[in-house]
């Protein structure tokens, strides 16, 4: 039990020591919450998005799954999805994916089973359909760190084409699309440059 007990003992240290700084800050953020960025990133735990981003309680939404998927049946991505843009307001959706994603590795070399095998499966039509972008010569890191790259690319593709989206954007909602990817290796976040925003309406 030694190490459950630690997190509730290092809570509640974060705790006075949060207070004692700012004392009105939990105060202020008990009454609402008003972040301007949602965050659709994978479950790997080296991978925190508010740390990395510098952000603070109250600042990002944040949604996770394993390789930061998008797909249109996940009806817990949409819930969020929908939370974020029609009652939150958020401006900014960023997919993060990571070099070194265990799913995207798992995904090209198959080899789980199970359930999660046809969740990596999305990530297998995203390689087949740029499968000539893969050559034999290409060292197993660089096939690893395209697709990684193709993944996230998909996934705001796949935000695009959602009617949550589609319907904010018609309705003259502010709302920036990005894909970035994280690296472990040094703490860098790489912009991918595909920020996408809605057609201006006519
Ligand atoms: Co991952």
């Amino acid at each position: 039990m030694k190490d459950i007990e630690q997190l509730l003992q290092n809570n509640k240290q974060w705790s006075e020591k949060v207070r004692t700084k700012h004392p009105d800050f939990f105060p202020k953020l008990a009454k609402q919450q008003s972040p301007k960025f949602l965050w659709i990133g994978c479950s790997d735990s080296r991978v925190p998005a508010n740390q990395i981003t510098g952000l603070l309680p109250g600042e990002i939404f944040v949604h996770r799954n394993i390789a930061n998927l998008v797909i249109n049946t996940d009806i817990n991505l949409l819930s969020v999805l929908q939370f974020a843009i029609e009652v939150l307001k958020i401006q900014h959706i960023i997919v993060c994916g990571h070099y070194g994603c265990g799913g995207v590795a798992n995904a090209l070399q198959r080899n789980t089973t199970g359930i999660i095998d046809f969740w990596l499966n999305n990530i297998r039509d995203t390689y087949r359909k740029h499968a000539t972008a893969f050559t034999e010569e290409m060292p197993e890191i660089e096939r690893l760190n395209l697709l990684t790259e193709l993944n996230v690319k998909q996934q705001v593709e796949n935000l695009s084409n959602c009617s949550i989206i589609s319907d904010a954007w018609k309705q003259g909602q502010a709302l920036y699309l990005h894909g970035w990817v994280y690296s472990i290796q040094d703490g860098i976040i790489k912009d991918l440059e595909i920020t996408r925003q809605g057609e201006p309406s006519a």
